[in-house]
C-alpha cells in the first residue's frame, strides 16, 4: 500500500534542540489541517525501555548488540499494531520522528563501520524510507554547553570528543548513503524562532505540492 501521510525525521547531536522544534513543527502542520503523530526513537516500547536503560548505564551489552536492539526497536516502531508508524501512514497520518536510522549511523559509527550498521539497518530502510531528514546542526562545543546546563546525570555518549565524532559520522553518513534521499542541514546554533522559520520553508515545500 502507499503512504499518503508524509515521514518526516528530525536528527541531531544531543542537545540541538529537536523536541522544540518537533512541537512547533507539528503546530504549523495541524494549523494546515494535517494530520500529525509525533514520536521519538528509542521509542517508549519494551525494546525501547530496555534502551534506555542501556543508554542510562544500568544494564550493560555490547556495542553491537545495543545497534541491534536499535535495529529491533525501529522495526517494532514501523510495524507494531498499536501506534506503528507503517499504519498511520497509509491512514494519511504525517509523522514527525524525533531519529530514525541516520542516528545509528551517526552514533554505532563510533564503535564500528557505518556501512555495517547500514547494512544492519537494511530492513528498516526497505519498510520505510524518510520523505525528509532535517539535521539540525549543532557544534559539540555548544552541544556540550546544553547538555551541562540541564544539570542531569550524563549519558553514554555525551562528551566532547564523542559528540565531535557523532556529528562527523552525520555527515559521513549523509554523504555516503544519501540514497536520494532528501536531507536539509539547518543551523541549530540560532534562536528557536529563527531555526523553526527555516524548517518550515523546507517542510511546507512537501505540503505545498501535495
Ligand atoms: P534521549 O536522551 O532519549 O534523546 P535525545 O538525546 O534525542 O533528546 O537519547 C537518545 C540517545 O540514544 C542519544 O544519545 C542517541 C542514542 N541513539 C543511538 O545511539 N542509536 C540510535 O539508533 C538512536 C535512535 C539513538
Amino acid at each position: 500500500m502507499k503512504n499518503c501521510g508524509k515521514f518526516i525525521v528530525l536528527e541531531g547531536i544531543d542537545g540541538s534542540g529537536k523536541s522544540t522544534q518537533i512541537e512547533l513543527l507539528k503546530k504549523r502542520l495541524l494549523e494546515l489541517d494535517q494530520k500529525v503523530h509525533t514520536t521519538t526513537e528509542p521509542t517508549q516500547r519494551e525494546v525501547g525501555t530496555l534502551i534506555r536503560k542501556i543508554l542510562k548505564k544500568e544494564v550493560s551489552v555490547s556495542e553491537e548488540t545495543l545497534a541491534a536492539l536499535f535495529v529491533a526497536d525501529r522495526l517494532d516502531h514501523i510495524q507494531n499494531q498499536e501506534d506503528g508508524m507503517a499504519r498511520l501512514l497509509e491512514d494519511d497520518v504525517n509523522i514527525i520522528s524525533d531519529r530514525y536510522y541516520w542516528s545509528s549511523y551517526a552514533y554505532h559509527g563510533l564503535s564500528m563501520p557505518i556501512s555495517k550498521v547500514v547494512e544492519m539497518n537494511a530492513i528498516c530502510h526497505y519498510h520505510l524510507k524518510p520523505d525528509l531528514t532535517i539535521y539540525l546542526d549543532l557544534t559539540a562545543e555548544e552541544s556540550m554547553n546544553r547538555i551541562e546546563k540541564r544539570n542531569e546525570q550524563k549519558e553514554k555518549f555525551e562528551t566532547l570528543e564523542l559528540l565531535a565524532s557523532i556529528r562527523q559520522n552525520y555527515f559521513i553518513a549523509f554523504e555516503r548513503h544519501h540514497q536520494n534521499m532528501r536531507i536539509e542541514v539547518i543551523n541549530a546554533n540560532q534562536d528557536i524562532d529563527a531555526c523553526s522559520e527555516q524548517i518550515w520553508k523546507v517542510v511546507n515545500t512537501l505540503f505545498s505540492s501535495k
